[in-house]
């Protein structure tokens, strides 16, 4: 199963997948970041996707072609989605229809969007947590394949309790995917 994983981030999540033995063909990247660096380091081919706007202008259904150019290249057959900051357009699900994963930190339908760990901070949750989901159109909205609680401490800042939260993903995403590849081979 040749995985592609887009990311924009640090790329801590990234290297779980790899450190778990999946097989990562292709990294492509919405900005530079660690990630890319984590990726090439590795040896794994990197596409450089680079948005030329995160203004009004953007064009997302152009970009949307561009990665899954990209992923089509380098004949991927599942995605995982590893903290990437660009939502893309509906002909990315259409292309790999039950083929896109995706790990958020909270507990979905709770705490939707890019900003779900201030926003369990903000609303005084006493639990979080994470959640593995097939990717469909509507965002951070498919099927649930895997939950996970973490709890919020006194004192927790954004950071700490993400953190919290990433090493619960650390484990908790990369076995759902070998789970998910398992079950569709089956
Ligand atoms: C994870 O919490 C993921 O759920 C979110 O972005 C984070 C990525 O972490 N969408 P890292 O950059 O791989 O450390």
């Amino acid at each position: 199963m040749r995985l592609g994983v887009l990311v924009s981030g640090t790329g801590t999540l990234l290297e779980a997948l790899m450190a778990d033995g999946l097989d990562v063909v292709l990294v492509a990247v919405d900005r530079p970041c660690r990630a890319a660096e984590v990726a090439a380091a590795a040896g794994v081919a990197v596409a450089s996707v680079e948005r030329d706007s995160f203004g009004a202008d953007f064009d997302r259904e152009a970009y949307t072609a561009r990665v899954v150019e990209a992923l089509r290249r380098a004949e991927v057959d599942l995605v995982a989605i590893a903290g990437f900051g660009t939502v893309l357009s509906p002909p990315f699900v259409d292309a790999f229809e039950g083929r896109v994963l995706n790990t958020h930190p909270s507990l979905l339908p709770a705490f939707p969007g890019w900003r779900a760990v201030e926003a369990a901070l903000e609303a005084g949750a006493e639990v979080t947590g994470c959640t593995v989901h097939v990717v469909t159109a509507e965002v951070d909205a498919g099927p649930v394949l895997a939950q996970e609680a973490v709890s919020i401490e006194a004192g927790d800042t954004v950071e700490s309790l993400h953190e919290r939260i990433k090493t619960v993903e650390r484990r908790l995403y990369p076995a759902t995917i070998r789970q998910y590849v398992e079950a569709r081979v089956a």
